[in-house]
């Protein structure tokens, strides 16, 4: 699977023939996994990993780990950064994946939970599509298995008949499985994850069968602290979790990094032209967000209030990006206060009232004081009006 001008014909005589059906090359996509998009770093990962790899990982932690954080390999090969921050916090929670216990990313919204968790599974197994999507409607079939009620009408309860979980095949296969907001699921449902994770098997009642997982096989799964608390999650299966809290960028650096990185990633697959000069703004929609979050301006001066929003780093990203496709095609090219201002208002002013105040506070006492922010400040009056 990597990204070749090979794969590209193939879709392409796909397309011509319309039988292709099943995945589309990396480019074609609007959104690759991130086991295609970085295939080619992958692939030279496990070429000159020379440490001992636990039983069916592709990499081995450590390589797992450069992957993540980014690196120069022996060979001067340089290994794109995935997640900012905390060395210790990754080599946690690839450890974690490497013992029987499970992982639990934890973390208010926008803190790269699914982001990570995705970059494990694609580096660990190579395959990060072994999903189960949490919500309040998840039934015990996502996760255990379900049935083909054609085949089970026709021919009665088989193995053919039976539809397995993403869980199910992760445990047949030795593959790290991914459960998305593991506190929305119902608790009666969670629970359905304590023997698959304590006995390491999932028994199938109608067959007399069952699955054991095979070494390889962990889970990680992702929960957010904001919408309700962990609370939800069973004291019994919480302890078959390690718990690895991923924290708020630690400073505007590091934000200004990662959002960069990530919209010139956003903008190439959106074929948006990269703009040169995008630099100020960025760093003028991240000074924004992290004032009203912590409650106080970058010098420690002046308190503001917050927003009822989250004003996550997710949130500046799609901020600027979308200033981004604004000035290619209605602007110049280069982004500008004017190609922000309108999303930092959609992204502050959740609530009609209350956040409109809190945001014409902000503006009248910081934004308008400060030195080179004219037109910014200009913009933002446009807009708010
Ligand atoms: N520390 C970080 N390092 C790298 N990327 C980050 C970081 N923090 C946030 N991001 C970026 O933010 C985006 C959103 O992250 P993600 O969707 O994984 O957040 P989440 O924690 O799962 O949020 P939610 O609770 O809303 O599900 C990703 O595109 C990711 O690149
Ligand atoms: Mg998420």
């Amino acid at each position: 699977m990597t990204i070749s001008a090979e794969s590209q014909t193939e879709s392409q005589t796909g397309s011509q023939t319309g039988s292709r059906t099943g995945s589309q090359a990396a480019d074609e996509v609007l959104r690759p996994h991130a086991e295609d998009a970085f295939a080619e770093e992958l692939a030279v990962l496990a070429a000159q990993d020379d440490r001992p790899r636990p039983a069916r990982w592709r990499l081995s932690p450590w390589a797992v780990a450069t992957y993540l954080l980014g690196g120069t390999l022996p060979d001067g090969t340089v290994i794109s950064p995935k997640y900012v921050g905390p060395r210790r916090i990754v080599e946690v929670a690839v450890t974690t994946l490497a013992t029987d216990r499970a992982l639990l990313l934890l973390g208010v919204p926008g803190t790269a939970k699914t982001w990570v968790s995705e970059h494990l599974a694609a580096a660990v197994s190579g395959d990060s599509t072994l999903l189960v999507q949490g919500t309040a409607g998840t039934p015990e079939e996502a996760i255990r298995y379900g049935w083909n009620y054609a085949q089970l009408l026709a021919n009665g309860p088989s193995r053919d008949a039976l539809v397995p979980s993403p869980v199910m095949r992760a445990m047949a296969d030795g593959m790290t499985a991914r459960v998305e907001e593991l506190t929305r699921i119902p608790a009666d449902v969670q629970d359905t994850l304590i023997t698959i994770l304590s006995e390491k098997t999932l028994p199938i009642p109608e067959l007399g069968q069952e699955v054991q997982a095979v070494r390889g096989f962990n889970l990680i799964a992702t929960a957010n602290d904001r919408d309700r608390g962990v609370n939800d999650l069973s004291s019994a299966l919480r302890r078959r979790f390690n718990t690895v809290v991923l924290p708020l960028p630690a400073s505007v650096e590091d934000e200004v990094d990662i959002v960069s990185r990530r919209v010139d990633q956003v903008g190439r697959a959106l074929e948006l032209p990269s703009a040169p000069d995008g630099m100020d703004e960025i760093r003028r929609v991240v000074t924004v967000f992290r004032e009203l979050r912590d409650g106080v301006t970058a010098d420690g001066r002046t308190k503001v209030k917050s927003p009822s929003g989250t004003l996550s780093t997710a949130e500046a990203i799609s901020v600027v990006t979308n200033g981004l496709a604004l000035s290619a095609h209605f602007g110049d090219g280069v982004l500008r206060s004017s190609d922000v201002a309108a999303g930092i208002l959609g992204a502050v002013v959740r609530d009609p009232a209350a956040d409109r105040v809190v945001w014409q506070e902000y503006l009248e006492a910081v934004v308008r004081e400060r030195d080179g922010w004219k037109d910014f400040y200009r913009a933002c009056r446009e807009v708010s009006a």
